[in-house]
């Protein structure tokens, strides 16, 4: 078993002290790291909106959080960054680039779903990384045979909220079928949302998780005053990944601000 967490969604801005929407997002992203930590995972997953408006500060406000955790982490850009300067910072003896990550019994994909032309903050696998995932999905079932986790930015999968429909990958269908023809796929997880997800379509889990700052409301979700401060609270999530290629995960939450 190879436990790892994704974090996603720390909208870091320039300045360690300013607010995105009321949150400091660079404190609430070290409190969550520091809850991270706690469960030694053997790599953190970052699946994109590092930076809230891409300046080079900010990335390496996150840097400075990320080097603390002293684990292996890799990244993918969000509809926020900015690609060419998040590739010159987000390097060091702990972050890496790479989009194919091995641990235990799996391989984690991580692909850029980032759509130049974007209005809405839409997504799009772009031809070139959909041929690099069937390229890389086929020579694995040839050789490893490893059970594989695909990370990306924008939900390939409905949320049922009207407002972020329009916000999804556009092209998710081209996504879908390339997938399915793989039974090594067993999970595919997401950030964008800033909300938890968890369906299961063709047999592949769909994980959408909460951001490390501001929260989106869940659809159909009954308003206690509990409930709001859970959805609401800074969250990540763990993922167990099983040698059988079984998967257990569960979101967590860090009450720093009730
Ligand atoms: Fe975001």
């Amino acid at each position: 078993m190879v436990l790892i967490a994704q974090i996603t969604d720390t909208h870091i801005l320039a300045d360690q002290e300013a607010e995105m929407r009321e949150v400091k997002t660079w404190h609430s992203l070290e409190k969550v790291l520091a809850e991270v930590k706690k469960h030694q995972p053997a790599a953190l997953i970052f699946t994109g909106d590092i930076a809230h408006e891409g300046e080079k500060e900010a990335y390496l406000n996150f840097l400075e959080l990320a080097n603390a955790t002293q684990i292996s982490s890799c990244w993918l850009p969000g509809n926020h960054d900015n690609l060419e300067v998040m590739s010159k910072q987000l390097s060091s003896e702990f972050v890496s680039a790479k989009k194919v990550l091995k641990v235990g019994k799996w391989q984690i994909l991580l692909l850029n779903s980032c759509f130049s032309d974007a209005k809405y903050g839409e997504g799009i696998i772009s031809q070139e990384q959909l041929d690099w995932l069937n390229h890389q999905l086929a020579e694995n079932e040839k050789k490893d045979s490893l059970f594989t986790a695909i990370a990306l930015h924008h939900h390939p999968v409905s949320t049922g909220i009207d407002w972020l429909e329009q916000m999804s990958v556009l092209n998710a269908s081209d996504f879908h079928e390339i997938i399915n023809q793989y039974p090594q796929v067993k999970t595919v997880f997401f950030g964008h949302i800033h909300h938890e997800i968890n369906v299961i379509h063709n047999n592949i889990q769909f994980l959408g998780t909460p951001a490390t700052c501001t929260q989106v409301k869940p659809a159909k979700h009954e308003i206690t005053a509990a409930e709001i401060q859970a959805w609401q609270q800074p969250g990540f999530r763990l993922l167990e990944l099983q040698d059988d290629g079984k998967l257990i995960t569960e979101v967590k939450r860090i009450p720093w601000f009730s």
